[in-house]
């Protein structure tokens, strides 16, 4: 044990997924009830909360980095490991490194309580996934940036063979309705302009009334000071007509959809258990680019996953072809322990050959990514100001299709701005004010 005091600062960072960030956002208003204060230096901080992503082995071995780096440069700081590698690895990681508290996605209300066992020098480790939800024991949401996170789902039961999320987040779980409308009013009274839902398989969220995230979506719509409306991740399977036309009725709802495909070859899906093929996918697509014509579409794809052959591979290039995305996040596969695909041994693929079809796959996805934003020059679109850029007076945010403008203006974070696009990068927009 290196902190036998109760720490008075800490610092909270996140990797991952969004869920990840809007734990961390709401571990910090835990730990800044406790009167604790927040530092933006890990170096300099008492406690030092990593919460941790356990998707792919890189991101694993980052957090054991990250310990011994503060270990090394740090304050000798209280080390709290949270996150997914915390509910995956356990007491391993208390083995493994130096750390005073491990605390599992669904344990981290808990947090407050397990800082004050390690301050006393006692274990603290809690990866339980209990029953009631950790939302209940959650302090109200304070000040927030422009656009916030709200978590409406968790958990996922889809088991796709390569995936830890099932394992690491647990069953899939809707918050109920009210306490998430609640929230959502919090939120917008905190300061948001744009709420984004989050879930590991959002579109799956319900209640016992059926009524869908459309109908939520429908309820969120009628928050005044709300003005935009995003949801992610979705699954293929749960995207159901409701939430398809919402797409073209609802006018807060941003035309932006995020729908992994991971693959294009129907042999690949089924080993992945993906439950749905290339044609179902590309179906849904075509209706939701019928309800919202300009809908910006997002995917994530997996690369060389056991037993992927060229050919199989190219599919998933014919399939980026006939899609057209916006932008899209792409990954080689990383064998997970516990997972059935990491079983495949005999069908691994070789690191070159993984890196040869990442390289060419992304090469597609920026040529598409390019074009989509080429497409927006001379547009006009609103542009929600989310923070100062580096030049002054200049400033960043997003249009509605997700991309990055950025502009000269006196317009405040939190605006939004009338803007027409007059330059168009791979990775950015630029805008005049109009
Ligand atoms: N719930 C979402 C996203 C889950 S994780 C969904 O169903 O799509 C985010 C992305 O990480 C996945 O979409 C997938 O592309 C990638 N991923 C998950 N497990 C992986 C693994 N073992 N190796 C490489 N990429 C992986
Ligand atoms: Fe993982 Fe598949 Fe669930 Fe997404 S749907 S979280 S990829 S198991
Ligand atoms: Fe990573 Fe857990 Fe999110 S494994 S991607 S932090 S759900």
């Amino acid at each position: 044990m290196n902190a036998p005091h109760k720490p008075k600062t800490f610092h909270v960072k996140s990797f991952g997924c969004q869920m990840n960030v809007y734990d961390g956002e709401r571990m910090a208003e835990l730990m800044a009830a406790q009167g604790m204060t927040a530092t933006d230096d890990a170096n300099a901080a008492d406690l030092v909360v990593l919460n941790t992503c356990h998707i792919r082995e890189k991101a694993t071995e980052k957090v054991y980095s990250d310990i011994g780096r503060l270990r090394k440069h740090g304050n000798d700081p209280m080390i709290a490991v949270a996150g997914c590698v915390a509910q995956a690895e356990g007491e391993e990681i208390v083995r493994r490194a130096k750390v005073d508290v491990v605390v599992g996605p669904q344990a981290y209300h808990n947090l407050p309580e397990l800082v004050s066992k390690a301050a006393r020098g006692e274990s603290a480790l809690d990866t339980d996934m209990p029953l009631a939800s950790k939302f209940g024991a959650l302090p109200a949401r304070r000040r927030v940036a422009p656009g916030a996170f709200l978590t409406v789902q968790e958990g996922c039961d889809k088991f796709c063979t390569y995936c830890v999320v099932p394992y690491t987040r647990g069953a899939e779980v809707s918050r109920p309705f009210d306490a998430i409308v609640d929230e959502a009013k919090a939120l917008v009274d905190a300061g948001a302009r744009e709420i984004t839902l989050l879930g590991q398989n959002v579109n799956a969220w319900d209640d016992e009334a059926g009524t869908g995230l459309h109908g939520l979506i429908a309820a969120l719509d009628k928050i005044p000071d709300l003005a935009r409306i995003r949801y992610t991740t979705s699954h293929p399977n749960d995207m159901r007509d409701g939430l398809i036309r919402a797409h073209a009725e609802v006018e807060k709802l941003m035309p932006f959809l995020h729908l992994p495909v991971q693959a294009g070859s129907d042999r690949v899906l089924k080993a992945m258990n993906r439950s749905h093929t290339r044609d179902s996918y590309l179906k849904i697509l075509d209706r939701v680019r019928a309800a919202r014509p300009d809908i910006a579409l997002s995917g994530d794809f997996i690369v060389g996953f056991p037993h992927e052959t060229e050919a199989e591979f190219a599919e998933t290039l014919s399939l980026v072809d006939a899609v057209g995305y916006a932008q899209c996040f792409s990954f080689k596969y990383s064998p997970r322990p516990g997972t059935p695909a990491a079983d495949m041994t005999d069908g691994f693929i070789p690191g070159e050959v993984m890196d040869d079809r990442l390289q060419r796959l992304q090469a597609a996805l920026n040529r598409d990514q390019a074009a989509f934003n080429a497409a927006t020059l001379g547009k006009t679109c609103q542009v929600l100001i989310e923070r100062k850029g580096k030049l002054p007076g200049q400033m960043l945010g997003k249009s509605p299709w997700l991309q990055s403008v950025h502009l000269m203006t006196d317009a405040a974070i939190g605006d939004l701005v009338e803007v027409e696009i007059v330059r168009a990068d791979p990775n950015s927009l630029a805008g005049v004010a109009i």
